[in-house]
């Protein structure tokens, strides 16, 4: 091989290698655009892990369920049991660890000597953190998990381990929280809705709704091009209750997000037999894709 030619071979190799660098750059920037489910985790992690950007986690923990939470701790089972009692294993015990202290106890646990030294205890703020991001909290922790981005997850979560032997009150939420219906669109404003998604969730409304165009009233109103429709008017004639009547005003997104949160709040007196969707997300979900039902 010639001086130029291994200098050519040589060009090439540092000309690929480039090329391979720039692509998965692209890639990986390309991925983070268009994936919007990792926008919010990397947000989270950059924030050190706090509480969604969107709704306060006082506010999801005040409106979340034990039981999907403890179907979330299957996340955790390969590592830590949480009954009274229960054994070590990869991770502590975690009976009782809400208003414990971090990183102490637990049957003589081996805790890393980073989360020894964190000191303080475990109350709803600092679990959250944990777990969204357990090594952006603790950085050396021996937890290896990646964490949960979903705060409804965790809210759920948090609001089981709370029933496994620590029964703390939970945090108040904010006063500016959705407590109302009033405030409760511009959470939802703040949350982009995923059409898609909003479609498997009306799973839970086909009971009573068709939404297909020309789609037969049941037991609710057909809701084909029910987003910017007047309020319980229309609709083939379907006999609405007098209290969603009275109502007045056309459905957007603040108006839905309202209803779909609790329609007795919203109405009271509506025959709409539904007790509401809690979580901020699926609402816009929802929303989302009754905007697509012309
Ligand atoms: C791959 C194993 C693993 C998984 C999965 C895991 N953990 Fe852990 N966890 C650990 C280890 C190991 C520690 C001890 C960390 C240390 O010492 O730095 C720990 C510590 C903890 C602590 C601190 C306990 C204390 O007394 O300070 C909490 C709380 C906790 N985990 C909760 C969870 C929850 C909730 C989940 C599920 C969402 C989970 N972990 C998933 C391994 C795991
Ligand atoms: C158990 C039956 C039932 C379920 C389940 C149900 N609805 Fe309804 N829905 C009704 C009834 C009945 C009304 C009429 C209420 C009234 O007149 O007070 C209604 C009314 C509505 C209206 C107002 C229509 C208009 O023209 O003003 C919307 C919007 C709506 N429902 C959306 C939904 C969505 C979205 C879901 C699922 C997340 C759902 N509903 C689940 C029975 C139901």
């Amino acid at each position: 091989m010639s001086e130029s030619d291994r200098f050519n071979t040589i060009a090439g190799w540092t000309l690929g290698a480039g090329i391979v660098a720039l692509g998965l750059s692209a890639i990986s920037s390309g991925y983070f655009k268009a994936d919007k489910f990792h926008a919010p985790k990397e947000e989270a992690a950059a924030s050190g892990g706090g509480a969604a950007a969107a709704v306060p986690i006082e506010t999801l923990l005040a409106s979340a369920d034990p039981a999907k939470g403890e179907a979330v701790f299957k996340k955790c089972a390969s590592c830590h049991t949480a009954n009274q009692g229960g054994a070590n294993g990869i991770g502590p015990n975690l009976y009782g660890v809400l208003g414990d202290s971090i990183g102490t106890g637990r049957g003589g646990f081996a805790f890393s000597a980073a989360l020894k030294a964190k000191g303080g205890k475990w109350d709803f703020a600092s679990l959250n953190q944990w777990l969204t991001n357990p090594k952006a909290f603790v950085p050396g922790t021996a937890m290896s998990f990646a964490g949960l981005s979903d705060p409804v997850e965790r809210a759920n979560l948090m609001a089981w381990l709370n029933t496994q032997g620590s029964n703390l009150p939970l945090p108040a939420a904010p006063a500016a929280a959705p407590a109302a219906t009033a405030g409760a669109g511009a959470a939802a404003a703040a949350v982009v809705g995923d059409a898609a998604a909003g479609e498997k969730s009306f799973a839970k409304c086909k009971a009573c709704h068709t939404i297909n165009a020309g789609g037969a009233n049941g037991i609710g109103p057909n809701l084909a091009g029910i987003y910017g429709d007047s309020v319980a008017q229309g609709r083939g004639g379907f006999a609405f209750s007098d209290a969603l009547k009275a109502k007045g005003g056309k459905w957007d997104d603040a108006s839905l997000d309202a209803w779909l949160t609790n329609p007795k709040g919203y109405a009271a007196g509506t025959k709409m037999t539904f007790a509401g969707i809690s979580d901020p997300k699926e609402r816009a979900n929802v929303i989302a894709y009754l905007k697509t039902a012309k």
